[in-house]
């Protein structure tokens, strides 16, 4: 019998058309998020903030970051349910590590007495600094990594989604400035439900590489 895993897997896509009247249910979006928080991260620095653009106010003012490029992905940020910027922390300091491992304290994974020891991974961050001082490179790989989490936490509840880098995120900064002050987001993801009489994607085979072209046992 077919894992469930390779289902869920083989039956998501990229939606390329919504039906703008389907909403995703609190319900759905709480699942949802909670995977997104609950996403691993290198050191579990969780540098990251996950933007939700649920009223039609917010998924307008990013519909209207469209206006130099990328018109082809404008069409899901009004029509999809919920729209999600996913945003990394351009300079990752002790300080943000430090709030990790007080939260690690309070959730009982370490003692108060570890605090120093612990903060000695911090040097992963610096080994990871770019020449500017800053760690968004790093960052931003550590949102792909939820952004996997989503992908397939949605393949479950069969809800469809988007995800879009093409977006532009000089203008996403300025639209968003109070909430992404310190972050940048270079991908973000439509999630609602298809229009299958119009999406020309949804009845398309999947195709992927051969599993000899990208699997090596040995
Ligand atoms: C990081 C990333 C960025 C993507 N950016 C876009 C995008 O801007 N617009 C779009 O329509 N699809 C985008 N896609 C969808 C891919 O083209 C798609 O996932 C790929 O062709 C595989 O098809 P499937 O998702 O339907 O299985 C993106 C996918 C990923 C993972």
């Amino acid at each position: 019998m077919k894992s469930p895993i390779i289902t869920d897997l083989e039956n998501r896509y990229t939606t390329k058309k919504y039906d703008p009247s389907k909403k995703v249910s609190a319900e759905d979006l709480g699942v949802l998020l909670e995977a997104l928080r609950l996403s691993p991260s290198s050191i579990n620095s969780q540098p990251w903030q996950f933007i939700v653009l649920e009223s039609d106010s917010a998924k307008q003012k990013m519909s209207d970051t469209f206006v130099n490029m990328h018109q082809f992905n404008q069409h899901h940020i009004n029509a999809a349910s919920h729209v999600i910027l996913f945003a990394h922390k351009t300079t990752y300091q002790r300080k943000d590590y430090e709030h990790v491992i007080d939260k690690g304290i309070l959730d009982k994974r370490m003692p108060a007495e570890q605090k120093e020891a612990a903060l000695a991974a911090y040097g992963f961050v610096e080994l990871n600094e770019d020449a500017q001082g800053e760690h968004k490179a790093w960052t931003k790989s550590q949102t792909y990594i939820a952004l996997g989490n989503a992908l397939h936490t949605l393949a479950r509840l069969n809800i469809d989604s988007t995800t879009m880098e093409g977006i532009d995120t000089a203008l996403i900064s300025d639209a968003f400035y109070k909430q992404l002050d310190g972050y940048e987001c270079h991908v973000a993801l439509a999630i609602g439900y298809r229009d299958s009489s119009e999406d020309y994607n949804a009845p398309l085979p999947k195709s992927r590489k051969a599993f000899a072209d990208v699997i090596t046992i040995l």
